[in-house]
This record gives C-alpha cells, sequence and structure tokens, in this order.
C-alpha cells in the first residue's frame, strides 16, 4: 500500500542538547518546541516485494549524500523491524524548503517517513508511540508528532521518552520569522554535537537549572506573555550556544550575519520599535520570535541586513498527519 505523510520541522524554545543515552536518543532535559507551518517534508513511501534495496529519491534536492541515504534505510530497518518484514521501499521525499539552506530537516524528515512507512506497513501507534519510534531516527522528530505547542518529555529513559501537545496550533499567534544567513551544510552534524556537550563545564550548570525554565516558560505560555516568554528563549538560545563554544572541540555555529541579526533584534527592542526574540539551532540561521501582527514589519527589516539571505514567516502548525497527495 502506498502512504504519504506530511510534517513539520519545529523550533525549540527550550533546547534538546545533550543525551543521557545516545543509541536511544534519551535527551538530557525536557525540551519546548512550536511546529512550523511553512517548513513541512512530503514523504510517500510503498513496500515492494520486487526491490533488492530500498529506492530513495529526494525531490528537489541538488547533493544528496551516500550519509543521508543509509541514515533513512536505517530508519526503515526499524520499520520492518517493528512489521517484522524484509521487504525494500521505494520512498520518495521533498522538503518545502531547500536543505541547503542550512535548516535542520530531520525533525519533518524522519516524523513524515515514519508515518508514511509504518502506515504502508498497515501498522497504528498511538501518538505517544509514534513519538518515541520518532526519537529513535531523530530526536527532534519526537516532537513534530504532536500538534502545535510540543513538550518532550525526558522520561526515565528510552522506555517512556515522548513528545506531547501542551497546546493547539491555534492557541496563540506567534510566529517564527526564520532568517536563513548561510547555504552550506554544516561541518559538525548535531548528532555528533550532542556527544559533545558533556565536555563543557557548565552542562551540569545548565540541566540543573533546566527544571525551574520549563516550569516559566510553560506558565508563560499558559497565560500568553510574551515579553517573559520571549526573554526566557532567549536566555535559552544563549545558554544553549555558550555549552557549545565551551565543549572540546569547541562548536562556533555563527557567522556574522548571525551575530548581525541578533544585534538588530536587541536594537529594534531597545528603541521600543519593535518587540521580538531570538533563538538558535545548531547552526547559523537565526529564528526570530514575535507576534503575528508585526511579523511581516519584521520579516522585512530583518531580510534587509546584509548576509541574510532570505526570511520565512513561519506561523505554528499541527503535527504529523496523512495526506493524500502522493509524491510517486
Ligand atoms: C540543536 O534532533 O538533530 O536543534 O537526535 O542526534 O538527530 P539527533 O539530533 P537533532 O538535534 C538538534 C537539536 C537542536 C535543538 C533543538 O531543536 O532542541
Amino acid at each position: 500500500m502506498k502512504v504519504s505523510a506530511i510534517a513539520p520541522a519545529n523550533i525549540a524554545f527550550i533546547k534538546y542538547w545533550g543525551k543521557t543515552d545516545a543509541n536511544n536518543r534519551v535527551p538530557g532535559n525536557n525540551s519546548i518546541s512550536m511546529n512550523l507551518s511553512e517548513m513541512q517534508t512530503v514523504t510517500t513511501v510503498e513496500f515492494q516485494p520486487y526491490l533488492s534495496s530500498d529506492d530513495i529519491t529526494f525531490q528537489n534536492e541538488d547533493a544528496v549524500y551516500a550519509k543521508e541515504k543509509e541514515r533513512i534505510s536505517g530508519a526503515l530497518d526499524r520499520v520492518r523491524i517493528l512489521a517484522q518484514t524484509s521487504l525494500r521501499a521505494k520512498l520518495v521525499t521533498k522538503n518545502s524548503f531547500p536543505k541547503a539552506v542550512g535548516i535542520a530537516s530531520s525533525a519533518s524528515g524522519f516524523s513524515s517517513l515514519a508515518m508514511a512507512a509504518l502506515g504502508s506497513l498497515d501498522i497504528r501507534l498511538k501518538p505517544h508511540e509514534l513519538s518515541k519510534f520518532c526519537r529513535l531516527m531523530s530526536g527532534t522528530a519526537a516532537r513534530s508528532v504532536p500538534d502545535g505547542f510540543v513538550e518532550w518529555l525526558k522520561g526515565s529513559g528510552a522506555s517512556d521518552s515522548f513528545a506531547v501537545s501542551l497546546h493547539p496550533a491555534d492557541f496563540w499567534d506567534i510566529c517564527d520569522v526564520v532568517c536563513i544567513v548561510s547555504s552550506e551544510m554544516k561541518k559538525v552534524s548535531s548528532s555528533d554535537g550532542h556527544l559533545l556537550a558533556k565536555t563543557s563545564p557548565f552542562y551540569n550548570n545548565r540541566i540543573k537549572g533546566m527544571k525551574a525554565k520549563i516550569i516559566n516558560i510553560k506558565d508563560a505560555l499558559n497565560r500568553k506573555n510574551f515579553s517573559r516568554f520571549g526573554r526566557i528563549l532567549e536566555d535559552e538560545a544563549l545558554s544553549m550556544h555558550a555549552i557549545c563554544i565551551t565543549s572540546t572541540p569547541p562548536l562556533l555555529y555563527w557567522e556574522p550575519a548571525t551575530l548581525a541579526v541578533m544585534k538588530k533584534v536587541i536594537w529594534l527592542r531597545e528603541k521600543g520599535e519593535l518587540e521580538s526574540y531570538f533563538t538558535i539551532d545548531a547552526g547559523p540561521s537565526v529564528h526570530v520570535i514575535c507576534q503575528a501582527a508585526e511579523a511581516a514589519r519584521l520579516s522585512l527589516t530583518l531580510s534587509g541586513i546584509p548576509g541574510v539571505q532570505r526570511t520565512v514567516v513561519n506561523h505554528p502548525a499541527r503535527g504529523v498527519h496523512i495526506t493524500n497527495k502522493h509524491l510517486f
């Protein structure tokens, strides 16, 4: 049976950085994110009896690396183990944003793959089981399963670490204006970056403060207190990058334009012109969070900064789901 699924990428307000169990991708702390409306992946899967190996195609991508295909085949192996089949799959996947812009596509990629592949073998998992299953392929993919605003619970280990929805997508219309500043693939993958986190002398301190930070940001989210929410998410981004910069070897993901966007966001806020807050993942692009009414003006202002190649305005979105728009 041919099945297609569509899934959003997500932006973390509280980051997943560091794992307690690297093989099973169990995070060192809970994290909180929002699904992104304009950064989505569609994946179509069909297991076919005449294939001797997986047939994997990326639509709209110039460069596809052997390593990426291997990781996808590895994800399909997990599905095969669950379904107790040795059938190989034809898989076509397409991002609504080019991978080369340096925005991680593993969250949307692996969650859409999991839902489509499981569906095509007629396996139905409960939402939290699907989130757990996606987590094994890429940690952030666990957060692309539930709708809207999401918390990924670290749990006590591999058996109970999954993501849940805190609020649906229409709970609060805040936007993520993504400023794309580089199209280079990053040199150190986030999977490798996670392994270095514990080498930072500040890592344990970060984990100690996490419980209080999560309570605080969830309270600000529940009350839709934008200023408080924004201050916490901006501090949090700097905290994650402080870990990166002080790891051995150090990881410095920022480019000059990354800093230029950060400075502009602070400047606009201090001048009382526009209130927004930045957050950054394991790459140079900056995600600027604002209230929906200001998204267009903010996007225009930020796209004028030298080094910013493109901006994309995202609203909160629902999680992974089945679509009938097949790619083959
Ligand atoms: C920096 O999900 O890419 O985006 O589990 O090894 O696949 P793996 O890592 P990945 O982690 C990226 C984490 C981050 C922060 C975040 O989104 O929480």
